[in-house]
């Protein structure tokens, strides 16, 4: 309804100027430290980023984490930066679309198959909506789009400081097992900024999750987000949770050793550049996600700014793999890292 349709417009105007990363939240990829290889013995070429994903091969391990969709302005945000991960091969999602469950018409907002033909493409549905959708209702999302997946958000924080949001979190995994069981590899769960752990990763693998991301605390905080646009207690309560949540290197540590090779992880939450993104991929992520930073870029300038935002990503990211001597993803993970202060308590509990 206009309810919706509004609060997500306060959702974007807010991510595109507002304070959503608390400056006191952090991902503690502070406290990873790759090591510097003075030899590295290869050339730049020789880096080696594809990676496969959702039964297709990118180019790069980068994944745009789902954001926006249901209004014109969701539309332009959709097809830009599906375009660039297209032209660059990383893959693409698009945000929640419950609107479009709501109201079909809004289906153009999602659809980006024309100017990304070949992009792995994710649809988006909150795990609380798919419980009303059913399985039917959730593909009849991804194949509308001719999206390749299907991301399941978990949202739990922002739900109970949004004044309107959920209070009852029961019946989740039953739903995440009937959805693994009918979409297999094509089902991704996520959460949106405080972070999936080891003990949930596991259940949910238990239960045939194949594709995780972690989307932990440090970035863009949805319980900040909904601090800023409540009043009196609610916003008091916001505040005092605007830090909640598992830091995006310990979740994705964690998490990897809990699950084991086979599942693909993705590491989003406040990763902000190459240099980290290969952090996380050492760490054990499989692909590094990212929302914010190209979001705001495409606000600022369009196209050409989150392309150029993007370049310095990608050229970050090549750079620590020749500075670690390191020709793919595969033999990063099996250089040796310092790991200090904070993030090695996190990894001594979880
Ligand atoms: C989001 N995020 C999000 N996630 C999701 O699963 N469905 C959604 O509809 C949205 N909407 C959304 C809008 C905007 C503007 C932003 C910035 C983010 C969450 C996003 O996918 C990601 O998990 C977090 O934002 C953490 O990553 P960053 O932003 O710190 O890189």
């Amino acid at each position: 309804d206009e309810t919706t349709a509004r609060r997500k417009d306060a959702h974007l105007d807010l991510c595109a100027t507002g304070d959503v990363e608390p400056a006191q939240n952090s991902t503690l990829l502070e406290c990873v430290h790759l090591i510097h290889c003075a030899m590295p013995e290869m050339a730049v070429e020789d880096v080696d980023l594809s990676t496969p994903f959702l039964g297709k091969r990118l180019q790069a391990p980068l994944l745009v984490t789902g954001m926006t969709g249901g209004t014109d302005r969701a539309g332009v945000v959709n097809r830009d930066l599906a375009l660039l991960a297209e032209r660059h091969g990383l893959a693409f999602g698009v945000g929640s679309q419950r609107a479009m469950a709501e109201h079909p018409s809004r289906t153009a907002s999602y659809a980006v198959r024309d100017v990304a033909p070949t992009v792995a493409l994710l649809g988006n549905i909150g795990l609380y909506q798919a419980i009303g959708l059913g399985v039917d209702g959730v593909r009849r999302l991804m194949d509308a789009i001719g999206a390749d997946g299907m991301a399941l958000h978990l949202n739990a924080g922002q739900e109970l400081t949004q004044p309107e949001g959920d209070r009852d979190f029961r019946g989740g995994y039953r739903v995440v097992e009937e959805l693994a069981r009918a979409f297999g590899e094509r089902l991704l769960v996520k959460e949106t900024g405080c972070g999936i752990g080891p003990d949930v990763a596991r259940r949910l693998v238990e239960l045939g999750v194949r594709n995780v991301d972690v989307s932990g605390l440090g970035g863009t905080s949805w319980v900040r987000v909904e601090q800023l646009r409540a009043a009196g207690s609610q916003a008091q309560v916001g505040a005092e949770f605007s830090g909640w949540g598992i830091p995006t290197a310990a979740a994705i540590a964690s998490v990897r050793k809990a699950v084991g090779p086979e599942v693909r992880l993705v590491a989003s939450g406040g990763v902000r550049g190459g240099l980290e993104s290969a952090k996380v991929l050492a760490l054990g992520a499989d692909l590094a996600g990212m929302a914010l930073p190209l979001f705001r870029a495409q606000q600022q300038g369009g196209l050409p700014a989150a392309e150029e935002a993007l370049k310095v990503i990608l050229t970050g990211l090549r750079q620590a793999l020749v500075l670690t001597g390191s020709r793919s993803v595969a033999q990063l993970r099996q250089r040796p890292r310092v790991v200090t202060g904070a993030l090695k308590d996190w990894l001594a509990a979880l």
